[in-house]
């Protein structure tokens, strides 16, 4: 059976970005579930709806990776208790112009990771909020991790067995939620 195509969305465009790493780790632990693809979200101009006709090239080439994602994968940081504008502007872009939406349909998980004590939560309900809205279908459970300078090596190998376990078990359960939505995927390409 093919591969899931996955579609990796990192809300941070810093070189060091703690939740790419995340993500790095994900893919990692995923193995050979997933074909990944890390989408590009930070040369997206500021989503203005008088520039919408033609769509930006940059704009169009985002929603045609969107487009090719068997599922996606939400990496997102916490600014100020909420998803960083980065995030907020890419997925704007998705779902526009009006009647051609990247989203619907698609399988979706949200994580994030910061330092703080409730590691990304507040900004993961914000995320799944929005998405939802979209019309992508969201796994359930929750994971909020906290970024400890060890927690990932310079490999990308999450150090921390319980927390690798934890991730492990998130990346296999994204899995299986992912190939659930195949034969939809078939049937609409019949
Ligand atoms: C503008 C701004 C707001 C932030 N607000 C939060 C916050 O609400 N909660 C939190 O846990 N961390 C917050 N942080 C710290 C981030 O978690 C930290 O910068 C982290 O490294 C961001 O992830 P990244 O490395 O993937 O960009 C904030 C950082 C910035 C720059």
């Amino acid at each position: 059976m093919a591969k899931n195509k996955l579609g990796i969305i990192v809300g941070s465009n810093r070189r060091e970005s703690i939740n790419r790493k995340l993500a790095q780790a994900l893919v990692k632990l995923g193995g050979d579930a997933f074909e990944a693809n890390f989408i590009q979200i930070d040369d997206l101009p500021m989503y203005n709806q008088d520039i919408e006709q033609p769509l930006p090239e940059q704009v169009a080439r985002f929603k045609a990776e969107v487009a090719a994602s068997d599922a996606l994968l939400f990496v997102t940081p916490e600014h100020n208790r909420s998803i960083p504008a980065l995030l907020k502007n890419a997925i704007d872009w998705g779902g526009r112009p009006y009647g051609k939406s990247s989203w619907p349909g698609k399988p979706a998980a949200v994580t994030g990771t910061s330092g703080g004590a409730i590691s990304t939560a507040v900004a993961q309900q914000h995320l799944r909020a929005v998405l939802a809205n979209q019309g992508l279908h969201l796994m359930g459970g929750e994971a909020y991790i906290q970024f400890k300078p060890e927690l990932i090596d310079a490999q990308g190998h999450v150090a921390d067995e319980s927390v690798r376990k934890f991730l492990q078990a998130f990346i296999d359960q994204f899995a299986s939620f992912a190939g659930r939505f195949a034969p939809q995927r078939a049937q609409q390409a019949a």
